[in-house]
C-alpha cells in the first residue's frame, strides 16, 4: 500500500521548461519583510498585478469582482467555455473603470492561449475541479503565478505535477482556501499562536453541507453537471480543504509537523436516490441510478508528531451546515457552529463559553484592520480577506499564506481517502510533498498581522 501511494511518477514537463531552466528547490519559510530584496524570484514585488481569469461561473465571477475591487489589480484577459460568461466578465471589468479584457473561448483548452500571453502576472482559476491543475500548470510554465479554487487537485499525480511545476518554474501556486480567512478561524489561529490552548493534540474538521439542490449538480434540463459526476464516480472525502485548511495551519502542517497516514470510511449511499425520487418520481433515471459516493465519509489523519484530525464529508443528506472547526490542546478546546471555547483556566474546561467573550483580546489583527471593508464581501467577509492577502503578498513580494505544498497536502486527502475506502479503510500513507523540508520550515505566523 505504502509503495503505491508514495510512488511518484516521473513527470515530464513540457517544452516551456527545459532541463536547463530547472531551478533549485525553493527555499521554504523565508518570509521576507516588506521592502527587503530577496534572491527568490517568486518574491519580486509586483506593483500592479495583471490578471488572467479562467472560469467565470458563480464563483469565478465573484472572485473577479473582488479582484476588481483591489487597487493594484488590472484584469487583462478572461476565459470560459461560454462566450456570454466572458462578456459578463468584460462588462464588469469595464464598469470597474478598466480596459476591456480580451476574451478566450469556447473550447476547453482556450485557457492555454490566455496563459501564453506575456503581459500577465497571475492566472486565477475557478473552473470545475478537473481543470484546476491543467490551468495552473499552463500558467506557471508561461512564467505566471497561479491561484486556484479548491480543491487544487483531484488526483495524487496532479498534486505532484503542481508541486514539481512550481519548483521548476519558480512560480507561486496558491490554493484559494477562503475558510482560512474566516473571522473565527483567524481568531483561533491567533489564540493557538499565543498558546491559549496549550500544545495541540487533536482537531476535527469537515464539509457538512447539504448540496442536493445545488446548481453545480444539475442543469436546468436536469442534465448531470460536473459536481454530480464526481458523486457518481468517486467515493471518499471529495472536498476536504475548507475544514482541514484552518486546522492544518493551526497544527503547522508542512512547517513543523506533517500528515503521516490516514484511514477513511464511507457509509452507504441513499441520499441522492431518495431526494431525486421525491423531486422527479421514483422511476426517474436520477432516482434509480447508482451514486458511488457514500452519504457520510469520515477520514482520520495522524500527523508525524502524533496529533489526530478527523475530516468529515456529508453533502447528500438533509442537515445544517458545519465545518466543525474544532481544535483541542493541553489547556483547552475551541469548536465552531456555534463558536465556543472551554479552557482549563475557566471551570477546568468543563463548560463551554461563547467565543465572543474573547474577541476583544484575540480578534485577529487583519480583521481588526479591515472589518469594515470586508463586510458583505462573500462568506462573511473571508472571501475579501483572501483576495486582499493574495494581492498584498504579490505586491509586497512576500510569501503567500498558503503555498503549493499546502495546496498539495490538503487536496491530496481526497484521493488518499478514496484509496482507503476502496480497500476496506486500509491505512494509507500521505506523501511528503515537501520532501523532508517540513522539519525545518518556519511555522506560519498569524498571517499578515
Ligand atoms: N471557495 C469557495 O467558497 C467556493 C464556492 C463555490 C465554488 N468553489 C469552487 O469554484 C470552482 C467553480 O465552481 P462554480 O460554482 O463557480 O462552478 P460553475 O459551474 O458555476 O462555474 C464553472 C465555470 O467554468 C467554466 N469552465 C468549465 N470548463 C472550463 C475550461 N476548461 N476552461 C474555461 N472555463 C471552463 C464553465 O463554463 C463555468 O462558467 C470549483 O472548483 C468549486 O469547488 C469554491
Amino acid at each position: 500500500m505504502e509503495s503505491d501511494v508514495n510512488r511518484r511518477d516521473a513527470l515530464k514537463l513540457g517544452a516551456g521548461v527545459g532541463a536547463g531552466a530547472v531551478l533549485p528547490a525553493l527555499a521554504q519559510g523565508q518570509q521576507t519583510e516588506e521592502g527587503i530584496e530577496s534572491a527568490d524570484p517568486r518574491l519580486k514585488p509586483i506593483p500592479r498585478v495583471r490578471v488572467g481569469m479562467v472560469g467565470i461561473g458563480g464563483r469565478g465571477f465573484h472572485l473577479l469582482r473582488l479582484l476588481l475591487g483591489q487597487p493594484h489589480v488590472e484584469v487583462k484577459a478572461v476565459c470560459d467555455l461560454l462566450e456570454d460568461r466572458c462578456q459578463l466578465a468584460q462588462k464588469a471589468t469595464v464598469s470597474a473603470g478598466q480596459q476591456k479584457p480580451d476574451a478566450y473561448f469556447p473550447d476547453d483548452r482556450a485557457f492555454e492561449k490566455l496563459c501564453e500571453r506575456d503581459d500577465l502576472d497571475l492566472v486565477v482559476t475557478a473552473t470545475p475541479w478537473r481543470w484546476h491543475v491543467p490551468v495552473c500548470v499552463a500558467a506557471m510554465k508561461n512564467g505566471h503565478h497561479a491561484a486556484t479554487e479548491v480543491p487544487a487537485a483531484v488526483t495524487l499525480d496532479e498534486c505532484w505535477q503542481m508541486v514539481e511545476t512550481a519548483e521548476q518554474t519558480g512560480r507561486h501556486c496558491v490554493m484559494l482556501e477562503n475558510c482560512c480567512y474566516g473571522r473565527t478561524e483567524m481568531m483561533v489561529l491567533n489564540m493557538v499562536r499565543q498558546g491559549l490552548l496549550g500544545e495541540l493534540i487533536h482537531g476535527e474538521a469537515g464539509y457538512m453541507h447539504e448540496l442536493r439542490e445545488d446548481r453545480e449538480l444539475l442543469g436546468a434540463d436536469q442534465e448531470v453537471r460536473w459536481r454530480l459526476e464526481h458523486m457518481i464516480h468517486r467515493d471518499g472525502n471529495l472536498y476536504p480543504t475548507h475544514g482541514l485548511g484552518p486546522v492544518a495551519q493551526c497544527m503547522n502542517i508542512n512547517r513543523g509537523d506533517q500528515f503521516d497516514y490516514l484511514v477513511s470510511m464511507s457509509s452507504l449511499s441513499r441520499g441522492l436516490n431518495v431526494h431525486y425520487a421525491s423531486r422527479f418520481g421514483a422511476k426517474h433515471p436520477l432516482a434509480t441510478r447508482k451514486y458511488k459516493l457514500g452519504d457520510v465519509n469520515t477520514t482520520m489523519i495522524r500527523t508525524k508528531l502524533g496529533r489526530t484530525i478527523t475530516v468529515g464529508h456529508d453533502t447528500q443528506l438533509p442537515r445544517p451546515y458545519t465545518r466543525i472547526n474544532m481544535v483541542q490542546g493541553t489547556h483547552g478546546i475551541v469548536q465552531g457552529y456555534p463558536d465556543q471555547i472551554a479552557l482549563e483556566s475557566n471551570s477546568h474546561g468543563h463548560s463551554w463559553e461563547p467565543i465572543d467573550k474573547f474577541q476583544s483580546k484575540y480578534e485577529h489583527p487583519l480583521w481588526k484592520k479591515l472589518i469594515k471593508e470586508a463586510q458583505g464581501k462573500g462568506h462573511g467577509g473571508m472571501d475579501f480577506m483572501e483576495i486582499h492577502r493574495l494581492i498584498e503578498c504579490l505586491t509586497s513580494g512576500t510569501e503567500p499564506d498558503m503555498d503549493v505544498y499546502d495546496a498539495a497536502a490538503w487536496s491530496a486527502i481526497a484521493d488518499l481517502s478514496e484509496r482507503s475506502v476502496a480497500k476496506r479503510s486500509q491505512t494509507i500513507d500521505v506523501p511528503d510533498f515537501t520532501r523532508g523540508r517540513w522539519k525545518k520550515n518556519r511555522p506560519l505566523g498569524i498571517i499578515g498581522g
